[in-house]
């Protein structure tokens, strides 16, 4: 069966370590001898990527999915592969509810898959330990210029509204030789911004396999001395873990990004108790204050979850107050969604009415993005260091590219995705900055 598969399509849902995951499987895959196809429909080898963060994740894959299967019925010959965090709070379960999967398997067992497609297996599969990085894998990245690096995988936190630690297991580290040496070769390969990844990226040195014990700050030292790598981005940091050393770091390095997506998920230090997220309101306040004092010019963007269970009007505002005082520079904002396996989703009395969650959503998004809008009026006049990613999606006889703030930019010049190049800013959103290339300074550069 497996034999005669050889193009395959990859549907990713989720976060970016799920989008880096998926670049594994295809270069694993195309090592194996498959052609990846751009049509669905066309594939003999149809793989799914899938999330399990929120429940509109879960709904958002079934329905792919059953269009997945009528291609299956059309054609019996066609491989139906589940992978990632969905595959892995359901385990076997998938092959009763849904049983024209071939195989599953959860985000540790990429590797699997190659053994399932080269064995002679007929029957279907499931590959649940938590064992391997995707990091070992060869990778089909889909930009030359930019490049993730999964640094940990699993999470030791217990955020109690979260699923992520039940679908990756506990946190463990690679070593830090193997990091340095991989971001070597990838820049070696043309790569000039790295993303590091991890569920709680900072706690990076404690949990290291096979290596001696590190922190994320010496990670960020070792990249930053690699001839020809211009920025390191990375995400997520926990405020648990932001320490003094990695704050510095954004201010001696030059290539550490002035950008930190720190999340907050609530402002109210009552309903981050419940959350189990390990820090007050003063605290979150408290490190901000000191990014802030190290990196005046840092743009913060942050994670908030609105109606968990118990969170009164009273606490809501404390959520309000905290983005005034704060002032990110965007964020992404969620109703809460109960979880499988998670302690808040046991807490059902508590369930704060849906009608309720979308009227505070309205107001929160308010004050976010007036706050960010005021934010990025900072970078008009300026020249900023912008690495170009192609044609601006709104005009494509213009640019669009990211400032080292993370900001997108749209602008007029000429350049090839990749360059980093001087623009000049005319104008900002809360969302997007606008400018020219400025011709002079490129010269200077
Ligand atoms: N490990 C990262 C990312 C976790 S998932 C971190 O800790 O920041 C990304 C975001 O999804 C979280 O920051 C949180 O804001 C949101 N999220 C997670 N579980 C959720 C749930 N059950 N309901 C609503 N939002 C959730
Ligand atoms: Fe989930 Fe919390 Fe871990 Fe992030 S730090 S992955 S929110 S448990
Ligand atoms: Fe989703 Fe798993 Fe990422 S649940 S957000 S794909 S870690």
């Amino acid at each position: 069966m497996s034999a005669v598969s050889k193009t395959f399509h990859v549907t990713t849902f989720g976060c970016q370590m799920n989008e880096h995951d998926s670049e594994r499987m295809k270069g694993m895959l195309v090592a194996l001898g498959y052609a990846e196809t751009a049509e669905q429909q066309e594939a003999e080898l149809i793989l799914f990527n899938t999330c399990s963060i929120r429940e509109k994740a879960d709904s958002r894959f079934i329905s792919y999915l059953q269009l997945a299967a009528s291609y299956k019925r059309r054609n019996p010959e066609i491989v139906i592969g589940v992978g990632g965090c969905w595959a892995q709070s359901v385990k076997e379960d998938v092959f009763r509810q849904f049983p024209y999967v071939d195989v599953a398997f959860g985000p540790g067992q990429v590797h699997k898959l190659a053994e399932f497609l080269t064995s002679d297996s007929l029957t279907a599969q499931g590959f649940f330990e938590f064992e391997g990085f995707t990091g070992h894998l060869p990778s089909a990245r889909a930009r030359d210029f930019q490049g993730w690096v999964q640094i940990s995988a699993g999470c030791n936190m217990k955020c109690s509204y979260c699923i992520v630690p039940a679908t990756r297991g506990r946190q463990v580290d690679r070593p830090l030789e193997e990091l340095v040496a991989e971001v070597r070769e990838m820049v070696d390969a043309g790569v000039a911004e790295v993303t590091l990844l991890g569920q709680n990226v900072n706690a990076y040195g404690r949990a290291v396999r096979g290596g001696s014990r590190s922190s994320f700050a010496a990670l960020l030292h070792e990249l930053d001395a690699i001839d020809g790598l211009r920025r390191v981005r990375y995400t997520s940091p926990h405020p648990q873990d932001m320490t003094e050393d990695v704050v510095r770091a954004h201010a001696d390095l030059a290539s550490v990004c002035p950008h930190m997506h720190l999340p907050l998920q609530s402002g109210s230090s009552r309903i981050l108790k419940a959350m189990r997220r390990t820090y007050s309101r003063e605290r979150f306040a408290d490190r901000v204050a000191l990014i802030r004092e190290h990196n005046p010019d840092i743009a913060l963007t942050t994670d908030i979850i609105i109606g968990f269970p118990g969170e009164t009007e009273a606490d809501f505002a404390e959520t309000l107050e905290v983005c005034e005082e704060v002032g990110f520079d965007g964020a992404f904002t969620f109703i809460y969604s109960p979880r499988r396996e998670t302690e808040a989703a046991e807490l059902v009395g508590d369930f704060v009415p849906h009608e309720v969650s979308v009227e505070r959503m309205d107001r929160l998004v308010e004050v976010v993005q007036r706050r960010a809008l005021e934010r990025s009026q900072r970078f008009v006049g300026r020249t900023l260091d912008v690495l170009v990613e192609g044609p601006s999606r709104t005009d494509p006889s213009r640019l669009r590219g990211r400032s080292g703030h993370g900001k997108t930019v749209n602008f007029s010049g000429l350049a090839e995705a990749g360059e980093i190049v001087p623009v000049q800013i005319t104008g900002a959103t809360s969302q997007t900055l606008a400018g020219e290339m400025s011709l002079l300074a490129r010269a200077l550069v």
